[in-house]
C-alpha cells in the first residue's frame, strides 16, 4: 500500500525586510504540523519560500540602488538563516525567481489565455503597493487601502484580465458542497458576504507600469501579476508545468495552506478561480490563522514596534519561543505579544513545570539509585491515576493538533506534565528512600515518573524538538521514536539516566525586561532621518544633470507688497540680461542683507508667476526648520559660474 501523504505550505514571504515574529508565528505552526505528520508516519512535504516579483520589491530595490534580484537575493539569505535558527524543517524553498517557477508560471497564464479566461483591456483603479491588491473607488476607506489602511494610488494601463466574475457561482457551489474547505468558518462567511454576494469583478492580472515581474507570454510589455505568479508557487514547487510533475502527482491536492487572516482573500477566491481555470483539482483546505499584535495593535518599521525573533531565539532559545507561540495565542484568532508574556510563560511552563520535573525526576534516580533504577518494582496508590491520564494524553492532544489547535493540545500535554509533578508529591520519593524496605516502591515510582516523561517527550517533539532530544538524552533513550510511541506506557524495561543541563533556566523578570528594552533600542536606534532619508527615491547622476546650478550674484532686493513672505531679487546670472526671482526668505532676511552676495540659482526652472512677480528661477537655501533657514552664500565666485 502506498505510504500516506501530507503537504503543508506557509504564505511565500514578501523579502521586502527581515521578518518578524508574526512570520515566525506562522512557520513555526507549519513547521509544528509537518513534524507532527512524519512523526505519525506520513510522507509529508513542507513548502516555503518567498514571493519575489512586484512593484514594492522594484522600489525598494530602486532606493537601495541595487537591481531586484540583488536586493532580493540579500534578504532570501537572512530569512533562510532564521528559518535554520528557528529548526524549521522545510522540504522545498521556493523562490519566484527561480527559473522552473518562472516557465511554469508563464504556461499556466497561457493556458488561461488560450481558454478564453484571460482578455486584454484597460486597468482605471486604485491600487495598494504595500499588498499589491487591486481596490475600486467604493472598496477603498477614504483613498486607503481596506486591508492595511495605506494610501493607494490611481492607476491607469492596458492590462490583462482574467475572468473572476464567470467562476462566482461555482466558488460559491464549492463552498457549500466543501465545508471545512476555509477555517475558521468565520472567515469564510465573511469573504462571501464581503466579495461573492455582491458579485465579483474581473481581476486585472497584468502590470505595464514596471518591469519587475514575470513578461505577460503573450505579451511582453506586461508581466504577471504578482498574485497570480505568487499562489502558482503551490503547484510549481511540485513540478507542475515543468518536465518532472512527480510530485505534483503524488501530493497536490494540498493538506492545507497554512496562511494570515489578511490573504484569505487571494487563497479563497482568486487561487481555487485559478485552479478551476486550469482544470486542476482545489485545496483540500486553508487555514487563516490571526495575528501576533503589539499592545493591541500592528507591528510596524515606522512605530518602531517590530518584535526580532533573532533576539529572542538567541536569549531563551528557539524551543522557548516555538513553545511560547503556539501556547500563548488561539491560532484562529489574534493575540497580543508582550516580552512579560513570553517570560512567565517559561518560568511557569518550561522553568518550573516541564525542567524541573525532569531534573528531579533525574536527580532522584541518581540520587537513589545510582543512575539505573533496579528491576524489581512494587506498585502502589496513585500509579493507575497517572497512568491512566498518560494513556489519554495522546488522543487529547491529537483531537487538538488535528483542528490546528495549538495553545490547546499543549494545554493537555502539559495536564499530564503537571499530573507527573503532583505525583511526585503525592508518592514522596524522599520518605520513601529513608527505609530500605521500600526500595521496590520508589523503584516503581521512579519508572512511573520516567515513563511519563518519555511520553511528554515525544507529544512536545513536533513543538519543541530541541527539548524533547535534550529530555530523551537526560532520561537515557534512543532518539529515534514515533508518534505512537507517546500512547504506549510501559515501554521501556528500565531507565538508565544521566543528568544534563538545566533545560530551561528560570528568568529573572525584572532585569531581563530592562535588558530587553535595552538590546531593542541598541538594535533600532530611533532616527527618523535616517528613514527619511532611505525613503527618498533614488535618482541617476543623469537626472541631477539636467538641474543647470549657477552662481548668480544679488544685484536688488525689495520686499513684495502682497506677500510678506516673500522678497523680489534681481540677480546678475552673468548672461548680461537681469534676472528675476521670488524667494520665501523674507522672515529671515532683510535687501539690505542681501544686496551684493553670491547665491546658487536654480537656473533652468519653469517660471511661474508668484503673488504677482515672475519668478525665473530658485535660489538655494538650507532648512532646518521654521527658525532657522540659511541662505547658502558663495562670495567672490563669478557670476555664470556652473555648481556641480
Ligand atoms: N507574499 C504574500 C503571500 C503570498 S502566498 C502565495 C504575503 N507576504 S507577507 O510577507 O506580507 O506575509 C506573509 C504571511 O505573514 C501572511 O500570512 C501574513 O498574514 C503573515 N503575517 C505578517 N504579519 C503577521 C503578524 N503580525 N502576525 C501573524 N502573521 C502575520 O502576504
Amino acid at each position: 500500500m502506498d505510504k500516506k501523504t501530507f503537504y503543508i505550505s506557509t504564505p511565500i514571504y514578501y523579502p521586502s525586510d527581515k521578518l518578524h515574529i508574526g512570520h515566525t508565528y506562522s512557520t513555526v505552526a507549519a513547521d509544528t504540523m509537518a513534524r507532527y505528520k512524519r512523526f505519525q508516519g506520513y510522507d509529508t512535504f513542507f513548502l516555503t519560500g518567498t514571493d519575489e516579483h512586484g512593484q514594492k520589491i522594484e522600489d525598494k530595490a530602486k532606493n537601495a540602488g541595487v537591481t531586484p534580484k540583488e536586493y532580493v537575493d540579500n534578504i532570501v539569505l537572512g530569512i533562510k538563516d532564521l528559518w535554520k535558527l528557528m529548526n524549521i524543517s522545510y522540504d522545498k524553498f521556493i523562490r519566484t525567481t527561480d527559473e522552473y517557477h518562472e516557465k511554469a508560471v508563464q504556461k499556466i497564464f497561457k493556458k488561461m489565455y488560450d481558454k478564453g479566461d484571460i482578455y486584454k483591456g484597460h486597468y482605471e483603479g486604485l491600487y495598494c503597493k504595500p499588498c499589491e491588491s487591486f481596490w475600486t473607488e467604493t472598496q477603498a476607506v477614504d483613498g486607503k487601502c481596506p486591508d492595511c489602511g495605506r494610501p493607494v494610488t490611481k492607476e491607469r494601463e492596458e492590462a490583462y484580465f482574467f475572468k473572476l466574475s464567470a467562476y462566482a457561482d461555482k466558488l460559491a457551489k464549492y463552498y457549500d458542497e466543501h465545508p471545512g474547505f476555509i477555517e475558521p468558518i468565520s472567515r469564510q462567511n465573511e469573504m462571501v458576504n464581503n466579495f461573492i454576494k455582491p458579485g465579483l469583478q474581473d481581476l486585472c492580472v497584468s502590470r505595464s507600469s514596471f518591469k519587475w515581474g514575470i513578461p505577460v507570454p503573450v505579451n511582453e510589455d506586461h508581466v504577471i501579476y504578482v498574485w497570480l505568479d505568487a499562489l502558482t508557487n503551490y503547484i510549481t514547487a511540485l513540478g507542475y508545468g515543468s518536465e518532472d510533475d512527480t510530485l505534483y502527482k503524488k501530493f497536490w491536492p494540498v493538506d492545507v495552506h497554512l496562511i494570515g487572516k489578511d490573504i484569505i482573500r487571494f487563497h479563497m477566491i482568486y487561487w481555487p478561480a485559478f485552479l478551476m481555470s486550469i482544470d486542476e483539482p482545489l485545496p483540500e483546505k486553508v487555514f487563516a490563522h490571526g495575528w501576533v499584535l503589539i499592545d493591541g495593535g500592528k507591528m510596524s518599521k515606522s512605530v518602531g514596534n517590530v518584535v526580532d525573533p533573532v533576539i529572542l531565539a538567541e536569549r531563551y532559545g528557539v524551543d522557548a519561543l516555538r513553545y511560547y507561540l503556539l501556547r500563548e495565542f488561539t491560532f484562529g484568532s489574534d493575540g497580543s505579544f508582550s516580552n512579560e508574556n513570553l517570560i512567565n510563560r517559561i518560568n511557569s511552563d518550561l522553568a518550573n513545570d516541564l525542567g524541573n520535573l525532569v531534573s528531579r525526576t533525574v536527580s532522584m534516580v541518581e540520587k537513589y539509585f545510582g543512575g539505573t533504577i533496579p528491576a524489581e518494582r512494587e506498585a502502589g496508590e496513585f500509579d493507575d491515576d497517572l497512568k491512566a491520564l498518560a494513556l489519554q494524553t495522546k488522543g487529547d492532544a491529537e483531537k487538538e493538533l488535528d483542528k490546528f489547535n495549538y495553545s490547546i493540545a499543549l494545554t493537555n500535554i502539559w495536564k499530564l506534565v503537571s499530573r507527573t509533578n503532583k505525583y511526585i508529591d503525592e508518592t514522596a520519593p524522599w520518605a520513601l528512600a529513608k527505609d530500605e524496605a521500600n526500595k521496590a516502591r520508589l523503584a516503581e515510582v521512579m519508572y512511573n515518573l520516567c515513563e511519563c516523561i518519555r511520553m511528554v517527550s515525544v507529544l512536545i517533539a513536533p513543538f519543541m524538538p530541541y527539548t524533547a532530544d535534550e529530555i530523551r538524552k537526560q532520561i537515557g533513550v534512543s532518539a529515534e521514536f514515533s508518534w505512537d510511541e507517546s500512547g504506549v506506557f510501559g515501554k521501556e524495561e528500565t531507565y538508565t539516566v544521566s543528568k544534563g543541563g538545566i533545560i530551561f533556566p528560570r528568568i529573572d523578570l525584572e532585569k531581563e525586561l530592562a535588558e530587553l528594552e535595552a538590546a531593542k533600542a541598541a538594535a533600532n536606534p530611533v532616527n527618523p532621518l535616517k528613514e527619511e532619508i532611505q525613503g527618498v527615491a533614488k535618482i541617476g547622476i543623469e537626472q541631477f544633470a539636467d538641474v543647470d546650478l549657477r552662481v548668480a550674484k544679488i544685484t536688488e532686493c525689495e520686499p513684495v507688497k502682497k506677500a510678506k513672505k516673500l522678497l523680489k531679487l534681481t540677480l546678475d546670472d552673468g548672461t548680461g540680461d537681469p534676472r528675476t526671482v521670488a524667494s520665501g526668505i523674507a522672515k529671515w532676511y532683510k535687501p539690505e542683507d542681501l544686496i551684493g552676495k553670491s547665491v546658487i540659482l536654480v537656473s533652468n526652472l519653469k517660471p511661474a508667476v508668484l503673488c504677482g512677480v515672475e519668478s525665473c528661477g530658485m535660489i538655494l537655501a538650507a532648512d532646518a526648520g521654521e527658525d532657522d533657514v540659511k541662505v547658502i552664500f558663495v562670495d567672490g565666485i563669478p557670476a555664470g559660474s556652473k555648481v556641480r
